[in-house]
């Protein structure tokens, strides 16, 4: 028995770009249903599937009339970062809409930390040259966004279906029209003009991530069966500082960079700093110039983390809750000082290409968040930018789709596949970390595609199989993208090309007849 609906929006996902797309619609009168594999807000000891709520260090943004920051400035740090790779053009408008943004967020219950003034506190992160970052319980920005998210849209006219993964986007006339979904309790289909990816990531290609289990890329290769364009999947950022815990996999304690915003130092396991002679930016440099400076240290030292020096942070406990609490949980405490740290799978840079209102290569098929690419992150994120993307192409895909709710989706048959080629999870994970992760190169990657070409058909009975399928295709994709990328550039860097190339260009891929195609 499927369960048959119809909205103006259908929206996948419930982090900061879905919600505050369903949010925008439906106060412009859409219908809209958003489907989250986890609940908008948290349940009591459960994992939350937003990374979202995982949020550390904050939202970059420029106040109008501050005289010390402009967009402008906050432009060129971004470009800086990004390596080549970022679009100005897109970029500008989405910086220059977090203002409103934000305003739009406090008005929907966020509240930001404050100053005696009354004024946001801002902390520093990597590749800013100004301290531009607002704030929230101190690292708990994340967590209070979705609360004020979550709340809002409890007290709107919007449908969500909770615990429910979207299995493949309806397509007919060369259009979405819809998409299928699986709950506990069975199938369904939502029929409707516009179709909203707000999947977040893909953290779980890899074997150890900052990112919660539901970052498993479902939004890259729902877009990908569908037809759409990617690009720029080989820049997945590893975040220089998640907390080392021998033999884990999964997700794993982010220690913000605002710690280093807020004086902690990067040392290796014999004190020497581990960024000196780096970058002039030091410790706050780019993320991927850190990350890389953090697995040197690693190789110099045959250490498997560096130190995270934490006793010159005012007040730790209080200003870092979240990290004490997720430090404390992983059976560690913070008496030594210090503590221990590796690069982690974080974000990808890339994904679904967009346009200016999250609009995909595939009509009706929209795009936001981390799951899309807009050209903001180019080859390398520039820290706290993130959210600010969520919150501004999250309102710009809902005006996308107000323009699309005239249109009557053609009515096609469900077409969610019953086999698709999925690898075992923790061997696909394994050979991604070892191959195609921070260090790359054409024998590594070749390799791991190869294990990944030869995935075997699987029914999809359920979510795991759904989710490995899902995994499979985006690693496929990103390293499709790695070896076609024959430089180093960003989060992506190739021991057998470590130069750069003059004049970088993005590179669009698409699956075509089943295999990954530029
Ligand atoms: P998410 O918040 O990841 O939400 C994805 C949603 O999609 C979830 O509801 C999930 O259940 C749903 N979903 C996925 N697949 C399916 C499917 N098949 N069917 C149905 N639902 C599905 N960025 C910043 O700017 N500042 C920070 O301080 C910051 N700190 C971070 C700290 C951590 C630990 C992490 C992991 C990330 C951090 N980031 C930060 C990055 C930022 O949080 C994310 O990029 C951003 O929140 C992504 O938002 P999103 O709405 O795109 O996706
Ligand atoms: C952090 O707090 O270090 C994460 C910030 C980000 O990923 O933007």
């Amino acid at each position: 028995m499927v369960e048959e609906s119809r909205a103006d929006l259908v929206v996948v996902g419930a982090g900061v770009a879905g919600l505050t797309a369903a949010l925008t619609a439906a106060a412009r009168g859409l219908t809209v249903t958003v489907l989250t594999k986890g609940r908008t807000w948290a349940q009591p000891g459960a994992e939350h599937s937003a990374s979202t709520f995982y949020a550390q260090g904050g939202i970059a943004v420029v106040e109008p009339g501050n005289p010390g920051d402009s967009v402008a400035l906050h432009l060129a740090d971004t470009l800086a970062a990004g390596a080549g790779l970022t679009d100005p053009v897109a970029t500008e408008p989405i910086l220059a809409g977090g203002w409103p943004a934000v305003t739009q967020l406090v008005g929907w219950g966020a509240e930001f930390d404050l100053g005696a003034d009354g004024r946001f506190l801002r902390t520093r992160e990597g590749g800013h040259s100004v301290r531009r970052i607002i704030h929230a319980g101190g690292d708990a920005t994340g967590a209070r966004v979705q609360q004020a998210l979550a709340s809002a849209v409890a007290a709107a006219p919007i449908r969500v279906i909770d615990h429910a993964s979207a299995t493949a986007i309806l397509t007919g006339d060369g259009r979405a029209a819809g998409l299928e979904f699986v709950t506990a309790g069975g199938r369904g289909v939502v029929r409707a003009p516009a179709v909203l990816l707000a999947t977040g990531g893909l953290g779980h290609v890899y074997s150890a991530t900052t990112n919660p289990a539901a970052s498993t890329g479902d939004g890259v290769a729902l877009a990908l069966r569908a037809g759409a364009q990617v690009a720029d999947l080989e820049f997945v950022q590893f975040h220089p500082t998640m907390l080392y815990v021998p033999g884990a996999r999964g997700r794993r304690t982010l220690v913000s960079e605002a710690v280093r915003g807020e004086g902690g130092v990067l040392v290796d396991d014999h004190g020497a700093p581990v960024t000196a002679g780096v970058h002039p930016q030091g410790d706050l440099a780019p993320r991927d110039v850190v990350a890389r400076a953090v697995t040197a240290a690693m190789r110099r030292t045959g250490r498997p983390h560096v130190w995270l020096d934490i006793s010159g942070v005012e007040d730790f406990e209080r200003r870092f809750p979240t990290v004490t609490a997720g430090v404390r949980a992983s059976g560690l405490d913070l008496a030594g000082g210090r503590l221990p740290v590796v690069p982690g799978a974080h974000y990808l840079c890339g994904g679904v290409v967009t346009d200016s209102h999250g609009r995909t290569s595939v009509p009706g098929l929209l795009a936001a968040g981390e799951v899309a690419r807009t050209g903001l992150h180019g080859a390398n994120r520039l820290a706290s930018n993130s959210l600010l993307e969520g919150l501004v192409m999250g309102r710009s895909a809902a005006l996308a789709a107000v323009e699309l709710a005239a249109v009557e989706p053609p009515r096609v048959p469900a077409c969610a596949p019953p086999v698709l080629p999925a690898c075992d999870r923790i061997e696909l994970q394994d050979a991604m970390s070892e191959a195609a992760a921070l260090d790359r190169n054409a024998e590594g990657l070749a390799s791991v595609g190869a294990l990944l070409e030869a995935a075997p058909l699987r029914g999809l009975a359920t979510v795991a199989d759904i989710e490995d399928a899902n995994l499979t295709l985006a690693a496929r994709a990103v390293v499709a993208a790695a070896l076609e990328r024959r430089e180093s550039r960003g989060c992506h860097y190739r021991s057998d090309f470590p130069g750069s190339e003059e004049a970088p260009q993005p590179r669009y891929f698409a699956l075509v007849e089943g295999r990954m195609r530029s």
